[in-house]
């Protein structure tokens, strides 16, 4: 028998799966959802899905598990993303082993799919905390898919799980049985699993102060923004003071939650739980990005304000549209950068025709609450830049960082200034946290790439400038008038073009 679907009964099915697992499928997918369940009503001898339906009212937990089955995606395998774990061992367990004085440190591995990554934090843990890795730390993984959970109590892998282990932890913490390897057994001791779904409150497991590190990496990719912001939320309130969480490389909290500091080490992010106190004392120039960039070789005595300066008339000359005036009208209706509480379109009006002293003047005169408004601290801060008030500049970013430090845009333009007070080390850690926190800002990418090619580091600079050029064909209108420093699309875009083939040049 194969079960009869109607497009409503799949949407129906995609919205239960979404609420109760929180994963989110696009209407691309829908042809996959239908598969599973489709497949599910056969296993159940279903024909109709009211029927289905029923089945989910009587025995929701059991079908849940199915589902989970099948749905999730339980890709992992140990030590990934190994910047992320060297930040454990030097950082946050030693961080942590202080702040516990003498009690274990708690480590939840949140989406630990089959337990390879709980199991490599247990490792690194019984490796580096003396005097008895066993003892002062914990490690729980909890997912919602039963079958991985009892793959990762069973602790056997395959090669294909430890191919990103070295042979020598390989040779330390595994012994060979047939062709799988088998887990030293104190190791697995340090760690325990449990069945848990992370869309389900449980104010007892959740309680304050629960863990020290939470690792909840490439979960939260496939959840609603709202499940998303839930899910952290309750991540946070079981956090203790300044604890850490590390999400996936594709995985921010920019939009989702203002209670944690951005950390960048070993050349990887991560965030830690903010106190009060430490909020009050945070400086301006976020110096909590350690450098992670290491210094380039003689650049040119000159910063990107001045290289893009001197390089726009070549490239304006280059980039002038055969009908400029159609292209800025096209261009116009989608910048938007001001639905905000005060009007602030006359002065991007003003940004727009490069009068900037203008515009800081009718910033200026909007009532005295706009001050601590985000659009307009952003707006203010673009236009310091672009008239070379760096100083003024770096303390409106600095304002706007200690409120929001996952503002892409002020990391942008404090890489700026910073660049152009010489500090070429912050400007690129500044750049990097923008691409992190915005993966589609464009700007940055072209900063670093200028950045690379003036160090003559031609991979560098291809790479970025490359990535730059891809990402400005659909940047948004209103981000390159922000943040443009006065260019068109089409003007950057030449600009990029024309330092790629220089860089192939001067190789
Ligand atoms: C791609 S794996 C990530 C494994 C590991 N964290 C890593 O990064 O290598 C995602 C895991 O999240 C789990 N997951 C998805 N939705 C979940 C939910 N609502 N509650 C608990 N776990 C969930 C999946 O079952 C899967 O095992």
């Amino acid at each position: 028998m194969s079960a009869a679907l109607a497009r409503v009964d799949v949407l129906r099915f995609r919205d239960f799966v979404s609420r109760k697992l929180g994963l989110r499928y696009e209407d691309g997918k829908l042809d996959e959802l239908a598969s599973v369940l489709r497949e599910r009503m056969d296993t159940l001898g279903l024909a109709a899905f009211g029927a289905y339906e029923n089945q989910l009212r009587g025995q929701e937990r059991e079908e849940l598990r199915a589902l989970a089955e099948r749905l999730t995606v339980g890709e992992t395998y140990f030590f990934r993303y190994w910047d992320q774990f060297r930040a454990f061992v030097e950082v946050v367990l030693p961080a942590s082993l202080r702040a516990r004085s003498g009690r274990p440190v708690r480590v939840l591995s949140a989406g630990c799919a089959s337990g390879e990554e709980a199991y490599s934090l247990a490792i690194l843990a019984r490796e580096n905390a003396a005097p008895s890795g066993a003892r002062d730390v914990r490690v729980l993984g909890v997912d919602v898919n039963r079958a991985a959970l009892e793959k990762a109590a069973r602790a056997r892998y395959s090669a294909w799980s430890l191919r990103e282990t070295s042979p020598e932890m390989r040779a330390r913490y595994f012994r060979p049985e047939g062709r799988d390897f088998c887990l030293d057994g104190e190791v697995v001791t340090m760690a325990s699993f449990e069945e848990r779904n992370l869309i389900d409150e449980d104010p007892a497991f959740w309680r304050p102060d629960a863990f020290d590190v939470v690792f909840c990496r490439n979960v939260l990719m496939y959840f609603s923004p709202d499940l998303m912001a839930a899910v952290v939320a309750r991540i946070t309130r079981s956090l203790a003071p300044e604890g850490f969480l590390f999400l996936g490389h594709a995985e921010t909290l920019r939009g989702v939650s203002q209670d944690f500091h951005l950390r960048h080490t070993h050349e990887t992010f991560y965030y830690q739980r903010r106190d009060a106190p430490e909020v009050a004392r945070a400086p301006p120039t976020s110096p909590r990005l350690e450098p992670s960039v290491p210094d380039s070789p003689s650049l040119e005595d000159s910063s990107w304000v001045d290289a893009i300066q001197r390089a726009s008339e070549r490239v304006l000359q280059l980039s002038r549209a055969p009908q400029p005036a159609v292209r800025e009208a096209a261009e116009a209706p989608s910048v938007r950068p001001v639905p905000a509480r005060f009007d602030l379109e006359p002065a991007v009006e003003l940004l727009r025709q490069e009068r900037h002293r203008e515009a800081m003047d009718l910033l200026h005169a909007l009532p005295e609450s706009s001050r601590s408004d985000p659009d307009a601290q952003l707006l203010r801060a673009a236009l310091l830049t672009n008239s070379g008030m760096l100083a003024e500049a770096v303390a409106m970013c600095g304002e706007i960082l200690r409120k929001d430090e996952l503002s892409a845009g002020a990391h942008y333009l404090m890489a700026l200034c910073r660049e152009h007070a010489g500090d070429r080390r912050a400007a690129l850690q500044h750049d990097q946290a923008a691409i992190y926190l915005d993966a589609e800002f464009a700007m940055p990418h072209l900063h670093v790439g200028l950045l690379a090619r003036r160090s003559h580091d031609r991979e560098g600079a291809r790479s970025e400038l490359g990535r730059a050029l891809t990402l400005l064909a659909r940047e948004d209108a209103a981000r390159i008038l922000l943040f443009g420093g006065g260019f068109t699309r089409e003007a950057l875009v030449a600009l990029c073009r024309s330092e790629l083939r220089a860089s192939e040049r001067t190789s």
